[in-house]
């Protein structure tokens, strides 16, 4: 006869008796997919080698149970007033007060990653191009980036660092992709984050890469605008220093 474990605290526990085979276990769970809490499902389940033979689910506010003794127990415990009590507030005292925690400790204080897509290396004759798309500054740490090439997730060819720490709360994360370029393709680097409500894309614009299009535009119109103010200056110059007094 196994010894039988009786879980009387508030939290998952377990037992394993490896000798005969049985295992039994409790499950406290909080469900809930809105941001407000205000779906939160709190369920309480025993259960003996897989069956859940005493379910507690707050929506119907008391225990349920399957199997005699289950159905048994149910009862006794659907009896014990402060048991029952304990459960049916453990929606509120349990679940969402445990749920606003990680909101206010993780989630809300996610920071968005500055992402750019670059290139490291052009395609030579066989040789393979190579982009790098680079997450910075983003919290918490957990972040996921993948390719997309033509709509499709990229299998193959790229490699990640590991999250760095920037050494103040936030990290930075670099994927490089090694392809061979084909005309007309699109290629788009994909990062999943907490603080995004959807994965976001950033698509690789080739044009982009052709080095410093903008820093030589800049540079000119500098040039430019140089050379019409020293023009100013000279022909304003010329001007006072040929007036008559
Ligand atoms: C809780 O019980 C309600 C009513 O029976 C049911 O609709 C819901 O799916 C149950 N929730 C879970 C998480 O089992
Ligand atoms: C639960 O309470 C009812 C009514 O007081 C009683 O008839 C029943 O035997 C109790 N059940 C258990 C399992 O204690």
């Amino acid at each position: 006869m196994a010894k039988l474990w009786i879980c009387l605290l508030l939290e998952l526990c377990s037992m394993l008796d490896t000798i005969n085979g049985y295992y039994n276990e409790r499950r406290l769970r909080c469900l809930y997919s809105s941001r407000d809490l205000s779906d939160m499902v709190y369920t309480d389940s025993y259960i003996f080698n897989k069956v859940e033979y005493i379910w507690f689910n707050s929506t119907v506010g008391k225990f349920q149970g399957y199997t005699r003794h289950g159905i048994h127990n149910a009862e006794y415990f659907n009896n014990d007033t402060a048991y029952i009590q304990r459960d049916r507030a453990a929606v509120d005292d349990f679940c969402k007060h445990n749920a606003q925690i990680y909101y206010t400790a993780i989630i809300d204080k996610t920071v968005e990653p500055q992402v750019e897509v670059k290139s490291v290396k052009q395609s030579h004759g066989s040789q393979p191009a190579v982009l790098m798309c680079s997450a910075y500054s983003f919290y918490p740490k957990l972040i996921k980036v993948t390719w997309m090439r033509n709509e499709k997730e990229v299998k193959g060819g790229q490699t990640s660092t590991e999250e760095m720490a920037d050494g103040d709360w936030y990290y930075q994360i670099h994927s490089h992709l090694e392809y061979m370029p084909e005309s007309g393709e699109q290629i788009s680097c994909v990062v999943e984050h907490a603080s995004f409500k959807q994965p976001m894309e950033y698509k690789w614009d080739p044009s982009a890469s052709a080095p410093d299009k903008s820093k030589i535009a800049i540079g000119a119109s500098g040039l430019v605008l140089g050379i019409v103010l020293s023009a100013a200056g000279f022909i304003y110059y010329k001007k006072k220093s040929s007036a008559p007094y």
